[in-house]
């Protein structure tokens, strides 16, 4: 099924998974799209989370204007003597995500690997509203980058679970680099912040999971034991494939995903193959309630 709009640029959306995920065609972002295009675009992603517009070709100062068709961009959150190396080539916001290395450094963050499913910015006191990855260079396979719909994953929790956890809050924490549950992966520069384990989206007024396997230490005011079990019970249910669509990254794709309803996870890729991408995220403009 797909949904030709009727803005002056015309595109289509194309859904791609029953939850999550929509493609939208014939949209070319070094040009500015007109008011009603932009927002049909941000209609289009609300209702699919993650948007996919395929074959750009962007400069650094075309991925800043399209961040901003969607909010404030945001600052880099870590600190700047943590900053890896190829970041003073980059305009102000934009972060570089790579594996490559010079002189044995790598030139970007989150350089290596698998990372775990995750809300990007959870530990701040207002996360990121969202996020936009623009891929320049891929690995020939693996690097795929999978969502999961946090309102799908909530309308179908069990309902004993469900009761038990309305109104209470999570604690997350983060240390920059990290890839899985506590690792020694990252650095030592960290964020920490407690959030409702239901969040409620600004925009739609839906609800969604808001706990993550990589960032959520615990929900508060339960026995640890409880508290673990119970994680793992929305875990395992948030991450099952049906709620998740799975992105295999072409070059000139660049995506966009809601940070307030979906969390996401990337696949294992050859440490040996070079992969390369810009991101950039928008402000949140409220704490999660
Ligand atoms: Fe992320």
């Amino acid at each position: 099924m797909s949904i030709a709009t009727q803005t002056r640029t015309a595109f289509e959306i194309v859904p791609l998974t029953r939850h999550i995920g929509a493609e939208l065609r014939g949209i070319d972002l070094r040009g500015k799209p007109d008011e009603e295009t932009v927002r049909a675009i941000y209609q289009a992603w609300l209702d699919h989370l993650v948007i996919i517009f395929p074959e750009q070709e962007l400069s650094q100062q075309d991925l800043v204007r399209v961040t901003g068709y969607f909010g404030e961009i945001g600052e880099l959150s870590r600190p700047a003597k943590y900053f890896p190396k190829g970041y003073s080539q980059l305009l102000p916001g934009i972060m570089l995500i790579s594996n490559i290395r010079e002189n044995g450094e790598p030139i970007g963050a989150l350089p290596d690997g698998e990372m775990m499913f995750h809300h990007d910015m959870i530990h701040a006191a207002v996360p990121s509203k969202a996020t936009l990855l623009y891929s320049v260079e891929i690995p020939s396979a693996g690097g795929n980058t999978l969502f999961a719909s946090g309102y799908a994953a909530y309308d179908s929790l069990d309902p004993g679970v469900r009761a038990r956890l309305e109104d209470r809050k999570a604690l997350h924490h983060y240390n920059y680099g990290s890839t899985s549950r506590g690792d020694s992966k990252g650095t030592e520069a960290f964020g920490e912040c407690v959030h409702p384990v239901f969040r409620t989206h600004e925009d739609t007024g839906r609800k969604a999971v808001y706990v993550n396997r990589l960032m959520t230490v615990k929900i508060l005011d339960l026995p640890d034991d409880e508290s673990e079990r119970l994680l793992n019970v929305l875990w395992d249910h948030s991450e099952k494939r049906e709620f998740v669509y799975e992105h295999v990254w072409r070059k000139g794709d660049l995506l966009l995903w809601d940070n307030r309803c979906s969390s996401h996870a990337r696949t294992d890729f050859p440490s040996t193959e070079r992969r390369l991408m810009l991101r950039t995220t928008v402000k949140g403009t409220v704490g999660p309630y």
